[in-house]
């Protein structure tokens, strides 16, 4: 294996001392990179996420461009329900496409069970070529979808703005819901091993659809689910994050469930939450991913918020508080990550003069 040349992220996923905050972004490999959209003009998404060759050289893109201290792999979260079955489509700006969405117990039946070794094997090859060729540089994360996200696109067909078809197959089908459920949490499970097995450092849960349940149904449709996965991994000392948009209320909980980083969105005060859930687990987050439309001197001014809220310390990995946005402009989260190498220093100098 390689060693790495720069362990940060890692190291602050498991608390321990370091000189400064690392940073990554989400769905940092994309549209916001001209050098992206030049790929991008040849291939369509899908393609490229199923090369290998493509696959590596766009998740190493903003490692080379933005300076970010960890690559993700440039995949989807939807590629579970495609490999299990489902016919995917990924229209140019409406975004994710699920022709026959599940509507019943046969459609739920039908589903393939997943092998990764064979059926995502694209993503696996894509992780080792990446390892091979980021060479120690920074550490790769893997990720999955949440059970509960997941299905929410398998049921919906599509994104959403209230989500009934969802919320009527739970309310009206909650035997089925947990059948199909079970299902996504092994087939993610197994995902996320292969994925360590073939060399990912860390792994990500994106449970981006937590939030729109209520805090009883969260419990029992998403966390349940997530708490599955993280008991079923087979790892060493890979960090698992878990990344779930608006949860306020769970966070106790979720700090309890095994995984070792929780993310957060930009809604939350990453002090407060800190003082909540005590050390139980690092957090990420969590800047307001519209603020890199601002100034650089505003970009400069919410960072050093974010960092101060956060305070003296370990534990804490640098993100957007959820993906960049496809207009930003690459410059400022280029800056962004420059003022979060500098500035997070002065969080942690009682280490540095510890060690010293
Ligand atoms: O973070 C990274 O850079 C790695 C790549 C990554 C993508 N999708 C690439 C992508 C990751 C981690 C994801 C996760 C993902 N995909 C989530 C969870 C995170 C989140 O943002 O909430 C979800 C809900 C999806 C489903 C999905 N895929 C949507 C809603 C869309 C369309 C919206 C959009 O951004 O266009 C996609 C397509 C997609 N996935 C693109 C990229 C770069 C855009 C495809 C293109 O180039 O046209």
């Amino acid at each position: 294996m390689n060693k790495l040349k720069n362990p940060l992220f890692l190291q602050a996923c498991k608390r321990k001392p370091v000189e400064r905050t690392p940073i990554w972004i989400m769905r940092q490999a994309g549209r916001y990179l001209p050098e992206y959209r030049a790929i991008r003009e040849k291939y369509d998404f899908l393609t490229m996420c199923k090369t290998p060759e493509i696959a590596a050289q766009v998740t190493i893109q903003p490692v080379d461009i933005i300076d970010v201290d960890a690559a993700i792999i440039f995949s989807d979260i939807l590629v579970i329900p495609e490999a299990m079955g489902m016919k995917l489509e990924i229209e140019e700006g409406k975004g994710p496409i699920f022709h026959n969405p599940l509507k019943n117990e046969s459609d739920i039946d039908s589903l393939k069970c997943l092998d990764p070794f064979k059926d995502l094997k694209f993503v696996l090859d894509a992780v080792s070529l990446t390892k091979k060729e980021i060479n120690g540089r920074v550490p790769l994360i893997g990720f999955c979808g949440s059970p509960w996200t997941l299905l929410t696109y398998m049921v919906e067909g599509k994104g959403s703005k209230n989500f009934s078809e969802i919320k009527k197959f739970i309310y009206n089908e909650p035997k089925l819901a947990h059948k199909a459920l079970n299902l996504l949490a092994d087939s993610a499970a197994d995902y996320l091993n292969a994925q360590i097995e073939s060399g990912a450092d860390a792994v990500q849960i994106f449970d981006t659809w937590g939030g729109i349940l209520s805090q009883d149904d969260f419990e029992e449709f998403s966390l349940l689910y997530i708490l599955k996965i993280i008991d079923e991994l087979k790892r060493k000392d890979e960090p698992v994050i878990v990344f779930a948009k608006g949860i306020h209320y769970k966070l106790r909980k979720l700090a309890k469930c095994g995984a070792d980083v929780i993310g957060l969105d930009w809604t939350m005060d990453l002090g407060k939450v800190r003082n909540k859930i005590g050390d139980d687990s690092a957090l990420q987050g969590n800047l307001d991913p519209s603020a890199l439309y601002g100034s650089k001197e505003k970009i400069k001014e919410e960072t050093i918020k974010i960092l101060e809220s956060f305070g003296e310390g370990n534990g804490h990995i640098f993100n957007l508080g959820h993906g960049i946005l496809p207009d930003v402009d690459p410059g400022k989260a280029k800056y962004l990550v420059k003022v979060v190498k500098e500035e997070s220093k002065r969080y942690h100098k009682q280490k540095i003069s510890m060690n010293a």
